[in-house]
């Protein structure tokens, strides 16, 4: 499973990116509002910190000016992955803008029969979204395990991207479910490696290391 982040805190982002496990990053127009930070200078910026692929989200409402801003956005950085709506219009530019070799990422994908549309469209990925889902009372991770296996019978090269993730079973659940990636918020992405008997053993490991006199270097 690959690993995004999602954010535009670029503090958070470079700290988390020096484990060298980060595959690729997502942002959304509430993200960008959040970071205050000069809209072409926070995408150059988190274009040269992630090498992977980078998501950033048109916002017109037409395709003919979707596909104008998809444009201009791939030309800002070779890893950029243009996010469009999950709409008509969003579909109509995906179709264009993938035969292009523009990457696409449909988000706002919160149906099956959406994500059959997005792969229809020959998105790079679609983002379904667990977290509004659970909000609604839904299952989001039975719906990634749906769209997977929907696109397992055509064979579908579309990646399912498990977004609005609010929890670290939320991640292990979309990996159980197929997902092919998880953009994690770096708070819960920080999350996943804790456990009290890790934290446990490691203290007992210590004390027992000091107390044998040992050294390794
Ligand atoms: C995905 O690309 C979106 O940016 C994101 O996951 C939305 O999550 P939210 O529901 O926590 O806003």
């Amino acid at each position: 499973m690959q690993f995004f982040l999602d954010s535009t805190d670029l503090e958070e982002i470079k700290r988390l990116n020096s484990l060298g496990i980060i595959d690729g990053l997502t942002t959304n127009p509430s993200l960008i509002y959040k970071s205050k930070t000069p809209f072409k200078l926070l995408i150059k910026k988190l274009c040269d910190e992630i090498l992977g692929p980078v998501s950033v989200e048109t916002v017109a409402e037409n395709s003919k000016q979707m596909i104008k801003e998809g444009i201009k956005l791939s030309k800002m950085a070779k890893n950029i992955v243009v996010k469009l709506p999950m709409t008509w219009e969003g579909l109509k530019a995906c179709r264009e803008l993938s035969m292009i070799d523009i990457k696409i990422n449909i988000t706002l994908c919160f149906s099956t029969s959406q994500a059959l549309l997005a792969a229809k469209a020959g998105a790079t990925y679609v983002s379904p979204f667990i977290g509004r889902l659970d909000d609604e009372n839904i299952d989001g991770i039975e719906l990634i395990r749906q769209i997977k296996k929907i696109y397992n019978n055509y064979s579908y090269s579309t990646k399912i991207l498990a977004a609005s993730i609010r929890t670290k079973n939320h991640v292990t659940q979309s990996a159980l479910a197929g997902a092919d990636v998880a953009t994690i918020p770096p708070k819960v992405f920080s999350t996943l490696i804790s456990h009290n008997q890790t934290d446990r053993g490691l203290e007992i490991f210590n004390s027992d290391w000091a107390k044998s006199g040992q050294k390794i270097l």
